[in-house]
């Protein structure tokens, strides 16, 4: 129902409660009822006596259609299949539950040829998360339609242990397409956190699935903002951006043109996410060293790494071969790896 609501009201133009409901022949309480709960979502959708319920502005839903129809014929290949949510707590959560399945019969039938099938990789998208999460137990808060979010779980021949570095290089390939979309001075603030400007453009979240001998199951969570919202501006704690203002920055951008391609803006970046986890060879991440320090935008700036127990201050020196973090302290040069701490940029 929410879908179809959504589906209608995505012309940005006036609706009344009750040709809604008509429509879709339900009550028009209910419709009322639906359209609060938009509201909460961040979706603003005015209502006015005598005209009905308008959204504040046109809006694109996710498309599979028009997703896969961008994703060359190679990354289909390998995607067992690619799942769209209107609503879902969390695209990361949906995967890692699947693939820890121990009684299969209760999953859709898609996930159940999944983990059956040889296809290594399985993709979900939703246009609205209830319980996003970020890197280390942090909640990730997006509003409807506003960015894209998706996840892709990749069976991957090797123990994780190997997986040294995979985070950086999914954000390497994101990187790269974000440039060629046109977005210039895109950054990675180690590990994975995408930048523009000074400001988090997007993040990575990947966890990872399986027994010490292997195999194991990747997934790779991906949230980009694409135009801001701010209703929700206020729940995030650090500077932020949007692909819209990067775009803008650049006078390539055109709102509602942006908004018009959110779907191919997905595709490709699934594109890319699909690439980095396909091509990522286990133990060999030193090969993609050089390539995320090209986009590192903290190198030879003062940071703070941030542990449960402690913070402390130094100088970014780049990464090593294994992706860990490489600080100058005045005890000398410390390592560190992603899964244990986060950086913050000292001002
Ligand atoms: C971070 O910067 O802390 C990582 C954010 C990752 C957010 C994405 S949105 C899609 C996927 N599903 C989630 O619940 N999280 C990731």
């Amino acid at each position: 129902m929410l879908t179809k609501i959504l589906e209608i009201l995505s012309d940005g133009e006036f609706h009344s409660g009750e040709a809604i409901a008509q429509r879709l022949q339900t009550s028009r309480a209910s419709i009322c009822k639906y359209i609060k709960k938009l509201n909460q979502m961040g979706l603003e959708v005015n209502s006015l006596q005598g005209r009905g319920y308008r959204a504040n502005k046109v809006f694109a839903l996710l498309n599979k259609q028009k997703v896969l129809c961008a994703l060359p014929k190679q990354y289909k290949e390998k995607l067992s299949a690619v799942e769209f949510y209107t609503i879902i707590d969390s695209t990361n959560h949906y995967l890692k539950t699947m693939v820890q399945s121990e009684i299969t019969d209760n999953l859709p039938e898609a996930a159940q040829i999944y983990l059956k099938s040889s296809k290594p990789g399985y993709a979900c998208f939703a246009d609205y998360q209830t319980k996003g999460k970020g890197r280390r137990g942090r909640t990730w808060y997006t509003s409807f339609a506003n960015s894209i979010c998706f996840s892709v779980v990749w069976r991957i021949n090797s123990s994780p242990m190997a997986l040294n570095g995979l985070s950086l290089i999914v954000g390497v390939e994101l990187a790269k397409a974000l440039v060629d979309l046109g977005i210039k001075d895109i950054g990675l603030k180690w590990p994975n956190d995408l930048y523009w400007q000074g400001k988090k453009l997007g993040g990575i979240l990947i966890e990872v699935i399986g027994e010490d001998a292997g195999p194991c199951y990747v997934i790779a969570g991906v949230g980009l903002n694409l135009v801001s919202n701010k209703q929700f501006a206020q729940s995030i704690d650090q500077p932020w951006t949007d692909i819209n203002q990067a775009l803008n920055a650049n006078e390539q951008s055109d709102t509602e043109l942006l908004i018009q391609n959110r779907n191919q803006i997905a595709s490709i970046l699934l594109q890319a996410t699909c690439k980095a986890l396909d091509e990522y060879q286990p133990d060999k991440f030193s090969a993609y060293r050089q390539a995320w320090q090209h986009y590192d935008c903290c190198y030879g700036r003062s940071i703070e790494i941030v542990s449960p127990d402690k913070k402390i201050t130094g100088i970014m020196q780049g990464i090593d071969e294994f992706g860990r973090l490489l600080l100058e302290t005045s005890e000398g040069i410390k390592t560190f790896s992603s899964g244990e701490v986060s950086l913050r940029i000292r001002t």
